[in-house]
């Protein structure tokens, strides 16, 4: 596969084109933003974990049978997705409340809900990500009806998937965000999971210490990044303990890659 020019340059992924209309690469950079880009900071070796943490967490959810965009990962920086139309909306999933919510309405951080909470944000850098309800997203046809459903159905089987893999390994899933995107796959409409699921893009607490294991460390200038999306990678078996892979390494993997290019 021949990676092409360059498409698309978000805040924290670039897209490349290839060779195949269909598929297009995903390079995950160092760059870390919080507040709609307000806060800025390149922290090395991120990319790299939250390449492999993401390609971790989507093959676990292809093999429950949530469809997403992921073909494969080809090195330390880039995987092979399936291209497809973002629909402009990022699904906030909440169980715990944390973050906005509790500055919007005055929760407490930390209330556990009854049921999972899902949020709906449009898509806008330019209007600071604006929270919307169902309704907007049909009356400014965003999405059809039978697209939120759909997405509804999948974000919930995603949800309780992800519970259960982080409870496993000692973290409890606060909250995340999630992306879709629509494809035609043999003739048929379908919408699929995209983006990445990573440190960046949810809460993650120890179960028993409550320690940040997410990118609320930079949001809140906690420090010590690196260890915690290392530890999130260690705990998730992608990482090997004894190969003693430290934020060290990542960072010297990552920049050793970099000069050669
Ligand atoms: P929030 O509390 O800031 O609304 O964020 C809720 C969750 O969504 C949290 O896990 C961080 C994630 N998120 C993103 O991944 N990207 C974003 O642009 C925002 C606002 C939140």
């Amino acid at each position: 596969m021949k990676k092409g020019k360059k498409l698309y340059e978000g805040k924290a992924k670039i897209i490349y084109a290839t060779n195949d209309k269909g598929l297009v690469i995903q390079y995950f950079k160092d760059d870390a933003t919080a507040f709609n880009n307000q806060k800025k900071s390149v922290i090395e070796g991120k990319g790299v974990l939250n390449n492999r943490i993401s390609e971790h967490i989507l093959s676990n959810l292809s093999q429950i049978g949530i469809k997403n965009h992921l073909v494969k990962r080809l090195n330390m920086r880039e995987q092979v997705i399936k291209l497809v139309e973002i629909i402009p909306i990022e699904f906030i999933v909440r169980n715990v409340a944390s973050g906005s919510i509790t500055k919007r309405l005055g929760i407490e951080d930390g209330t556990v809900l009854k049921e999972p909470l899902i949020e709906y944000c449009l898509k806008d850098d330019k209007l600071g990500d604006p929270l919307i309800a169902e309704e907007h997203i049909l009356a400014f046809e965003w999405a059809t009806k039978k697209e939120v459903e759909k997405v509804k159905k999948m974000i919930l089987r995603i949800n309780d998937f992800m519970i259960g893999m982080f409870r496993g390994v000692g973290i409890k899933l606060i909250d995340f965000k999630l992306e879709f995107g629509r494809l035609k796959i043999n003739g048929k409409d379908e919408v699929i999971l995209a983006d990445e699921i990573s440190p960046d893009t949810c809460r993650l607490w120890d179960s028993i210490t409550d320690k940040k294991l997410d990118k609320d460390r930079f949001r809140k200038n906690l420090g010590d990044l690196i260890p915690a999306y290392t530890e999130v990678a260690k705990r998730l078996g992608i990482l090997h303990e004894q190969s003693n892979v430290s934020a060290v390494n990542v960072t010297k993997l990552s920049s050793v890659k970099r000069k050669r290019k």
